[in-house]
């Protein structure tokens, strides 16, 4: 993780740092900080806005160096144009951040005073601001020993403290606390996507994990003794190509007042390196597949965000570890394993490992713990991508309501979910003759047949398959992630969470 950016609330007045960036809302609306500002520099905001075609347009910024008469030496007038929405906030808290980081000054002041912001009070304003800046002041360097000279925006010399001036600083940073908590757990899941398989492998990722206890999860590893006494010969099978053994990690969170509440169910694919098996994949981006635990990230990232955030709710979160190598103790295309639940699995393309690990989890999970309902996470298909690219991960489920929650979930926090169907039609495509399923279907429809795999492991029980194949790794760079690991899905199933299942 980056060295954490430090962020505080203080009053409009007070000292502000060297670097200090001045907010104008459209048509150059200036707020109460800004409009002192103004004053004590004879109008030099405006003047330099005029001089440099600058109208507070959202995301448009220009700086002035050396003002006369105020502290600041070097001031950043920025433009949040028509900010509404959480997601504008938020967005907009990233592009301050590059705009700060880009000028390498290692502390800075943001004066938000916004005249109009929108719906939003100006407490939740800053709030969202700096989770934006923070989320964006993540980066991954700890395997870079030399810096170069021109390190960019999240280098070694780059922000450390961040102050946000606002009205309400003490409602502020009140609001800021659950914020934070929550990108804590988008750093971990980024974390252990961008960690290199040599270095996280399945017993890495769970000593990992066993560490959340201090944040007051419960953390219970089943090793491979304890997955064959559970009879979990699916996912066993993905990993006895490889040298290393196979873990199954479980993490809960008892936050609900009542004890006998149902928790809820996330569980995700922990492929901690996918070679293929013996159905080996093409040299070229294999390298990606280090990533290929992405699901398993965000189920790790949600359960410490619902514990730093003390959230009321009963939580478990369920992640499948293994790695897919080809060897002489691989299994084999034409191999036929028996699953937790009884039924058999023809497997026909040891690359369509994922569904058979989820299998046996989600088994496992509801026989377990009998959960209100389940999420599971994965990057389970290139099939994903070429149905959605990777604007929206795929979304699946037997329940609308569930799907529902997750869109709207995703709509406000911009990690956006698609549905795609499942039906009787496609259900046949997995069908053998030789077992109760095969774990590829044809040629079309690949996500699809993926997620019919995986709902033959479901027994009705609300669930919903999130493939985050084109989502969890290398996703288009935004204001509020600059990382090949996005930690996706950590922010999407806090909202499902926050929004329905708290009391
Ligand atoms: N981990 C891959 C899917 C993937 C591909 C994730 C690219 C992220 C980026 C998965 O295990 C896989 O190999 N799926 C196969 C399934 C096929 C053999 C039915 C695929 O998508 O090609
Ligand atoms: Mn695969
Ligand atoms: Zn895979």
């Amino acid at each position: 993780m980056s060295d954490t950016l430090e962020i505080q609330f203080e009053a409009l007045s007070g000292d502000h740092s060297a670097t200090t960036i001045v907010l104008a809302g459209p048509e150059l609306a200036l707020g109460s900080a800004a409009r002192r500002i103004e004053e004590r520099t004879k109008g030099l905001l405006t003047k330099a806005a005029r001089a440099a075609n600058f109208t507070g347009k959202a995301r448009s910024s220009i700086e002035i160096l050396a003002p006369a008469n105020i502290e600041p030496q070097r001031l950043i007038l920025a433009g949040y144009g028509d900010t509404k929405s959480e997601l504008d906030r938020l967005w907009f808290g990233g592009f301050l951040y590059g705009q700060i980081a880009g000028r390498k000054a290692d502390a800075a002041s943001i004066l938000s005073d916004p005249q109009d912001a929108g719906s939003a009070g100006d407490e939740v304003f800053a709030a969202d601001l700096a989770l934006g800046a923070l989320l964006r002041s993540y980066s991954f360097k700890k395997y870079r020993s030399r810096k170069p000279e021109d390190e960019d925006d999240n280098g070694k010399d780059g922000l450390r403290r961040l102050a946000i001036h606002c009205a309400k600083p003490e409602a502020a940073a009140k609001l800021f606390t659950s914020r934070k908590a929550v990108a804590e757990g988008v750093f971990l899941a980024r974390d252990l996507v961008n960690e290199p398989a040599n270095v996280l492998g399945p017993v890495e990722f769970a000593e990992r994990l066993r560490e959340l206890s201090s944040a007051g999860l419960s953390v219970e590893v089943l090793d491979e003794n304890d997955l064959k006494a559970l009879k979990m010969n699916a996912l066993l099978a993905v990993g006895q190509g490889s040298v290393r053994p196979s873990r199954v990690v479980v993490m809960q969170w008892s936050g609900a007042k009542s004890k006998r509440a149902k928790p809820v169910c996330f569980v995700g694919k922990g492929v901690c390196f996918d070679s293929g098996g013996i159905s080996i994949k093409p040299g070229g981006g294999m390298e990606d597949m280090k990533g290929d635990m992405g699901g398993a990230a965000a189920v790790a990232g949600l359960m410490l965000a619902l514990a730093k955030r003390n959230a009321p709710v009963s939580a478990v979160g369920i992640v499948g570890l293994t790695e897919n190598m080809p060897s002489g103790t691989a299994q084999r295309p034409g191999d036929v394993v028996t699953s937790m639940s009884g039924q058999t699995i023809e497997v026909l393309n040891t690359d369509a490992e994922g569904r058979l690990v989820l299998a046996d989890v989600l088994w496992y999970a509801q026989e377990k713990f009998k959960p209100r309902f389940i999420v599971d996470l994965a990057t389970l298909t290139g099939a994903i991508m070429v149905a959605l690219g990777k604007e929206h991960a795929g979304l699946f489920a037997n329940d609308d309501k569930l799907a529902k929650e997750l869109e709207a979930a995703g709509a406000s926090t911009g990690e956006k979910v698609w549905r795609m169907p499942l039906g009787k039609a496609y259900d046949k495509l997995i069908d053998s003759r030789v077992a109760d399923m095969k774990n590829i279907g044809g040629r079309y429809g690949g996500a699809i047949t993926g997620a019919q795999f995986i709902q033959r492991f479901v027994k009705g029980t609300p669930w919903a398959h999130l493939d985050v194949a084109g989502t969890a790794m290398d996703s288009a760079r935004n204001e509020i992630n600059q990382s090949w690991a996005s930690g996706w899905g950590v922010r999407l199933l806090d909202r499902l969470v926050s929004d329905h299942y708290e009391k």
